[in-house]
């Protein structure tokens, strides 16, 4: 997950490839609570792990349901059989709907039988969001429901016992958002022991796919509710929750909504495939397939997989009611950034209640991009946006995962521009691995992928200073050290001499040239593997380094990792530390920095360390070392140290490395095209 200030997506051309995505956070939520509401054990199988699931998984803990996570994504529920274990709680659930609403009525209903009393807040976003339709709705039922803070929005206390009232038709308001029906629909059957319950839906029901969802889902745990229309809902007497033991939750159709764009916008040859979530998914989103078909998108399918290819070019604009699939339909107004003419979505009015003000957000931020975006309470229009008018833009996200999985869709801009989209971690709430996802089925052109190259003598402290700043960009680090100290270090494992004398026999370097090509090292999590051991210790060593200084002089060892060097240049972007990166592996990065500390400032560092790690060395050994070695470099025939023509120079003798990172991270700034 990326935890970065920001995410810079450079230029993407291409599109293909697998992906599978996390389960639906809709039937997840759904799925948890049915499955504490029930009797007996529920094993939930492919649930997805994001903030809104975590925050149910957590209240239904403190309500005393047993959770056994049996994996990473497997939780057995040991359901409550409709008892309340807990007299009384405070549930925090985060900025999720999907818990707030179904929570309240759940709680409103099983307090009115057994008592308690409950407290439900969230972040203060869910405290601007509407509750009062559904408090009303309980409130009717003789629910004791109090607001805490602003009337009509959370937090709330739930209060019990009540004596409630089901005979008559419970109403609910239907067109501010269907979780308020959905939450009914969940709760009512805890109080249906000995008397059918009728809901009625007063105003046009909006989201009728979320509804239908919850309507299977009840089914799968035993309540089978009929409705006439989408106005009068009957939970049938004498209703129980049964578990149906074993639950796969599908993967995520709205999620599915940014790859199947992907793959219209730029799967020529090869589709994107989606698995995970297809044509039988009983997710609403899914119908955002037929949405991309209408733009142009080439789209087939089974039950559970899609395939995906870039169909109509330019897209074909639309004139689409978007009641059915409210969160897909933010997709479709990025999508319509490439379109033949202006697209209009309707029917979009909830989007002003859902973690932002999404519509507002929209069109702010794509008219950031250069576009022009009319919007009114609930529609918006966005022309198509010729590659001449583009803009790089930084997108602010607020908070709302879906603007920023949007917005990396623009980076398929036909100016060839990158995007930057601000707290990227705001995908965490249904996607956490939303961007490294991306990265596996979408490809830049190389020369579009940032490079940031840190060079310098040895004892600068490049090392340290590239992951610092690699970490604030989220981008992949190449220690090119590393990779001399591995030939090194396997010349040793596999008998090869690489002393002075041996080195000039050219049969000798001419092994050792194809040692390097053909190492079978990785590098994963911060740890180096040869030949399947961690060596990370072992290259750290002064011996391996001492070998790494007499195999980088060989030019055809250089050579041989050349192009191992170049794969590193992948998305989002990299920061490349070693003495040759901007003269010869990268030689049009976008910034080349030179470390120039004084040789005094760099043997007290090492003295430093070196006493850290309880080694005692005289500094002034150390001092006769560095400056040995300086000359050395400086004065070898192949790749001597020397700063690229274009470096910047950075004198890091009294600064501390943050200073050194600020620094660094300004000169970038200065090279990307977002401003400050
Ligand atoms: O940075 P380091 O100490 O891990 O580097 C090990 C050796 O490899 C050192 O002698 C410098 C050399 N080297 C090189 O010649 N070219 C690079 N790109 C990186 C390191």
């Amino acid at each position: 997950m990326y935890t970065t200030a920001f995410v810079d997506l450079p230029p993407l051309r291409r599109a293909a490839g697998t992906v599978r995505l996390p389960g639906s956070k809709s039937i997840s939520n759904r799925v948890l609570l049915l499955a504490a509401l029930s009797e007996g054990r529920t094993v939930v199988r492919d649930l997805l792990d994001s903030d809104d699931t975590r925050v149910m998984l957590q209240a239904l803990q403190t309500l005393g349901c047993q959770l056994q996570r049996l994996d990473a994504t497997t939780v057995a529920v040991d359901g409550l059989g409709g008892r309340l274990p807990v007299p009384q709680a405070s549930l925090f659930l985060g900025n999720a709907g999907t818990a707030m609403r179904p929570l309240t009525a759940a709680l409103a209903v099983l307090c009115a039988r057994h008592g308690g009393t409950f407290e439900l807040s969230g972040v203060p976003r869910m405290h601007e969001r509407p509750i009062g339709d559904l408090v009303e709705a309980l409130r009717q039922l003789g629910a004791r429901i109090d607001y805490l803070g602003q009337a009509g929005y959370p937090p709330l206390r739930v209060q019990g016992p009540a004596a409630l009232q089901l005979q008559a038709p419970i109403r609910v308001r239907g067109d501010v958002s269907s979780q308020f029906l959905t939450a009914l629909l969940l709760a009512l059957p805890l109080a249906a022991q000995t008397q059918p319950i009728t809901i009625e839906v007063a105003g046009e029901l909006i989201s009728k796919p979320y509804v239908d969802l919850t309507l299977k889902l009840l089914a799968r745990f035993g309540v089978d509710v009929q409705r006439s229309g989408w106005q009068r809902f009957t939970i049938p007497s004498g209703a129980r929750y049964r578990t149906p033991a074993e639950v796969h939750v599908e993967g995520d159709a709205s999620s599915a909504s940014y790859f199947i764009a992907a793959g219209a916008l730029a799967a020529s040859e090869q589709p994107v495939t989606i698995e995970g979530v297809g044509l039988d998914s009983i997710q609403g989103d899914i119908a955002f397939v037929e949405a991309a078909r209408a733009m142009g998108a080439h789209i087939d399918g089974a039950a559970n997989r899609l395939h995906v290819r870039r169909g109509a070019w330019p897209l074909r604009a639309l004139d689409l009611d978007c009641n059915a699939i409210p969160d897909a339909a933010m997709t479709l107004a990025v999508l319509a950034l490439y379109a033949d003419g202006p697209t209009t979505l309707r029917g979009i009015g909830s989007w002003r209640v859902k973690e932002t003000d999404r519509i507002t957000a929209m069109a702010t931020e794509l008219r950031k991009f250069g576009a022009e975006v009319e919007a009114g309470a609930d529609w918006l229009r966005v022309h198509p946006l010729p590659a001449a008018q583009w803009r790089a833009a930084a997108i602010h996200t607020y908070d709302d995962h879906r603007m920023a999985m949007c917005a990396s869709l623009a980076a398929f801009n036909p100016a060839r521009l990158p995007v930057r989209i601000l707290d990227p971690k705001c995908v965490a709430k249904t996607f956490p691995d939303y961007f490294e996802t991306l990265w596996q089925v979408v490809q830049a052109d190389p020369a579009d992928i940032p490079v940031l190259c840190i060079d310098g003598p040895s004892a600068s402290g490049k090392g340290t200073l590239a992951a610092a700043v690699a970490q604030r960009l989220g981008y992949h680090v190449l220690d090119s050290g590393a990779l001399y100290r591995l030939v090194g270090l396997a010349a040793a494992r596999a008998g090869l001499p690489t002393d002075e004398a041996a080195l000039a026999d050219a049969a000798v370097v001419a092994q050792l040239a194809e040692l390097a090509r053909t190492l079978a090292a990785r590098f994963e999590g911060g740890h180096i593997w040869l030949d399947g051991c961690d060596v990370t210790e072992a290259l750290r060593s002064e011996q391996a380094g001492a070998a790494a200084s007499r195999v980088s002089a060989l030019a055809p060892v250089r050579q041989a990792l050349l192009q191992w060097q170049r794969s590193w240049r992948r998305l989002p972007g990299l920061v490349a530390d070693g003495r040759d990166m901007g003269t010869v592996v990268f030689p049009d990065a976008t910034l080349k920095v030179f470390l120039t500390a004084s040789a005094h400032a760099r043997a007290q560092r090492r003295y430093e360390q070196l006493r850290a790690r309880n080694e005692h060395v005289s500094i002034d050994d150390l001092l006769a070392d560095i400056e040995a070695r300086d000359t050395r470099d400086r004065a070898r025939s192949v790749a001597p140290l020397q700063p690229a023509e274009d470096a910047l120079l950075l004198d890091n003798t009294h600064q501390t490395l943050d200073e050194s990172v600020e620094t660094v991270l300004a000169w970038w700034a200065q090279r990307r095209p977002f401003g400050a």
